[in-house]
């Protein structure tokens, strides 16, 4: 076992622009959470990191679309997502955002020192501009094809296709995501960071000095940049969202998204040291700390190559020791999406399946993107659960918490002379911590999670061969012996599975009345305490390390009072299922029909309940119809609403016939103020909508033709 060492581990700040669902779960939080538990554990002194990245494009655009403030986006995600995280057991020991105040001012000193130092180029040049909406476009705000694989949809900052890192004006044939318009040039000044200026560091530091325990996915992606040649990066944007730049000639301007985003990860750490009394810095600035940083694929570049050069020329700080970053989870054989609704919604998650965490925990880790992108099936979801959890994990606790009570009434009985089986079980139990150890240390978190499940798998073999239920017929204290084995390994199983399954961990040392170490993490899971302490017993032994099922040559001594048994998991039926495949039906359904409409307009201003209850819809039915002369688009309509018959004006001539609507029921605006047309007075308005095609049609959400978000008019 290795020396305790201290370590900062982070994780991706995700933007605040929506809820976060599996593909965040299984690629960065998860293996980043076992990281942290398992050091923990093991006695080292851990700071694990997280926050929500609340500057950027994307944050702009949603609030836009919405109609809202980029501050009303980023605090209603922010807290979604943070509960998100403390539902899912995420132990960060301090979750920040970056509209902090403490961050606005760690970011902006890190800029002041760069540019005291000289670090950066200032240079005013042409920039793509949409004179439409009266912004200069970077990042997301323009879209186009990416020069090096094609990908007609790379944004200005990144082609998340081949994961190269652009410059907005790399594009070919760009296109304002905005309004849709052909950019055109205009010129403004920002600051650049040189990339190529520091190849040189870049190539000991990585391809050199990080060949072998780098991850090749990560290696081979920064590997092809630096072979590529770098070139200098703008780290200011023209944007009024994000912290302004701090120096003369900046005004107006902003620390690029990407820039302030990472010093997030300093500045929670800052957060954090203040709240326990702690000093931030060892954990930065010290040579003995491992930085360790836990990200997606497309977040490489950032944390591999810009954020290292930064910290290396601000020049008090120490590089990440290692970088894991993951590949992509697809959703049932298509890439996850947030537009396309074709995700696992995390809050969605738990109202499906209440108190089932650590399921998803597990499958995602049994199925994590660790070398390659992959696929989460439900149906691997139900087999992960049946088959191994309730199957093998649970099973094997059952059998020995109820034949405990049982024959003993819960107390660990004094074993006899152990069998040769025996000893060998026991020895093979104590390997385990190494074993699991090894791969959580080379961050090869599903072989760690598959050795845990080889070590529930021994317990269950143990008692199928040893059959304590047929030997207490006949050998009491044979059964002893058998039993008081069984559960050493169960015991073993609470401590060893905690990085894993942290709720069910809780729950088994409840249940066999083991201390559950309480001091990991400051912000840990409410239900998760709860579990802990409603079985708390206070004059059992001191909480388990991980080391100590190695080390330790009792686990849970003879006498030990254990408490009653309780299920761990349990089955999840096949119509649970269908119904989550029939969702992900629907949503397909709505994306067949969305993706030949036109992108939903913004929504408009909000109004209040006083200004919806003057509105009076009513449901009618249309008596007559006839062509308005020399009018290609209206039609005269009779509408029988209820109150009266109206005649109202209707511009549906060229998507109807008169024939084919009378009879028809619609839903009618009635007080609508009446309007004359060549000559007729329009009394009320028929609500239509459009269907993929651009046709007109009646309002009928159920049509499945008719997309979400178009307007009714
Ligand atoms: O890709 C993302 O969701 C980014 N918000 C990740 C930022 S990581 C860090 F640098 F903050
Ligand atoms: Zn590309």
């Amino acid at each position: 076992m290795n020396k305790p060492k201290r370590y900062t581990i982070t994780s991706a700040l995700p933007y605040t622009n929506g809820p976060i669902h599996i593909g965040h779960l299984a690629g960065v939080y998860v293996p980043a959470d076992i990281y942290a538990r398992f050091l923990r554990l093991t006695g080292n002194d851990v700071v694990f990191i997280g926050g929500s990245d609340e500057h950027g494009v994307p944050i702009t655009i949603k609030a836009k679309n919405e109609g809202v403030s980029p501050q009303d986006v980023v605090d209603k995600y922010h807290a979604i997502i943070k509960k998100s995280f403390e539902e899912f057991g995420i132990s960060f020991d301090n979750y920040s955002r970056t509209s902090a105040k403490i961050h606005h001012k760690t970011a902006s000193e890190f800029f002041k020192t760069l540019y005291d130092k000289g670090e950066f180029i200032e240079e005013t040049s042409e920039q793509l501009y949409d004179a439409q909406a009266n912004q200069f476009l970077a990042d997301r705000f323009v879209t186009g094809t990416c020069p090096k694989c094609g990908n007609e949809e790379a944004y200005g900052d990144q082609c998340e296709k081949c994961g190269t890192s652009l410059n907005a004006m790399d594009l070919i044939n760009p296109k304002s995501a905005l309004t849709g318009n052909v950019p055109t040039l205009k010129e403004t000044k920002h600051w650049y960071l040189p990339l190529d200026r520091h190849e040189d560091f870049l190539k000991e530091w990585i391809l050199e000095g990080h060949k072998k325990d780098w991850k090749p996915n990560v290696y081979g992606q920064v590997k092809s940049w630096i072979d590529d040649g770098l070139r200098p990066r703008a780290v200011t944007r023209d944007l009024d969202w994000g912290i302004p730049v701090p120096v003369k000639g900046g005004e107006g301007k902003v620390l690029y998204v990407w820039f302030d985003a990472p010093i997030g990860y300093i500045s929670s750490t800052k957060e954090w040291a203040a709240r326990v009394g702690k000093d931030w810095e060892p954990y930065w600035k010290s040579e003995d700390t491992k930085l360790v940083h836990f990200i997606g694929k497309d977040n490489i570049v950032f944390h591999c190559i810009i954020f290292p050069v930064m910290l290396k020329r601000e020049g008090s700080y120490i590089l990440p020791e290692n970088v894991p970053a993951n590949e992509f989870l697809n959703l049932e054989g298509n890439k996850l999406s947030t537009s396309k609704n074709w995700a696992v919604w995390l809050p969605d998650y738990l109202l499906e399946f209440p108190n089932q965490q650590d399921v998803l925990r597990y499958a995602l880790t049994a199925n994590a993107p660790e070398t390659k992108d992959n696929d989460f099936t439900w149906k691997d979801f139900q087999a992960r659960n049946n088959n191994e959890l309730v199957a093998i994990f649970g099973n094997f606790i059952n059998r020995v918490v109820v034949l405990t009570n049982k024959y003993y009434s819960g107390v660990v009985p004094k074993p006899n002379d152990l069998s040769s089986v025996d000893e060998e079980t026991l020895a093979a139990v104590k390997a385990y911590p190494d074993v699991i150890a090894s791969s959580i240390e080379r961050y090869r978190f599903r072989e760690a999670q598959q050795e845990l499940m080889n070590l529930a798998r021994l317990g269950n073999k143990y008692l199928a061969d040893e059959e304590p239920w047929k030997v207490f017929k006949v050998d009491e204290e044979r059964t002893k012996t058998i039993m008081y084995v069984a559960l050493q390994i169960a015991s073993s199983l609470a401590t060893l599975s905690e990085p894993f399954l942290p709720f069910t961990s809780a729950k088994l040392k409840g249940i066999l009345g083991l201390r559950h170490n309480e001091e990991q993490s400051d912000v840990v899971i409410s239900s998760n305490k709860q579990i802990a302490t409603t079985h708390k017993d206070e004059s059992s032994n001191d909480a388990l390390g991980w080391n100590d099922i190695s080390t330790k040559n009792i686990i849970l001594p003879s006498g030990h009072q254990i408490g009653d048994a309780e299920l761990l998991f349990s089955k999840i039926e096949d119509d649970t299922i269908q119904f989550q495949l029939d969702k992900l039906e629907a949503s397909k359904k709505a994306n067949a029909s969305t993706s030949s409409a036109q992108p939903p307009q913004p929504q408009k201003e909000e109004i209040t309940f006083d200004d919806f209850t003057k509105l009076d819809i009513r449901v009618g039915t249309i008596l007559e119809a006839e062509k308005m002369p020399k009018a290609k688009k209206l039609l005269v309509l009779k509408v029988d609403t209820g109150i009266d018959v109206r005649t109202i004006v209707s511009g549906i001539a060229e998507s109807f016939t008169p024939k084919e609507i009378i009879g028809k029921r619609v839903t009618v605006l009635v007080n609508l103020a009446p309007r004359e047309l060549r000559g007729v007075v329009s009394q009320g308005m028929i609500l239509m909508t459009e269907n993929a095609e651009g046709k007109l049609v009646f309002v009928n959400p159920d049509d499945a033709n008719v997309p979400n978000g178009l307007h009714i008019s």
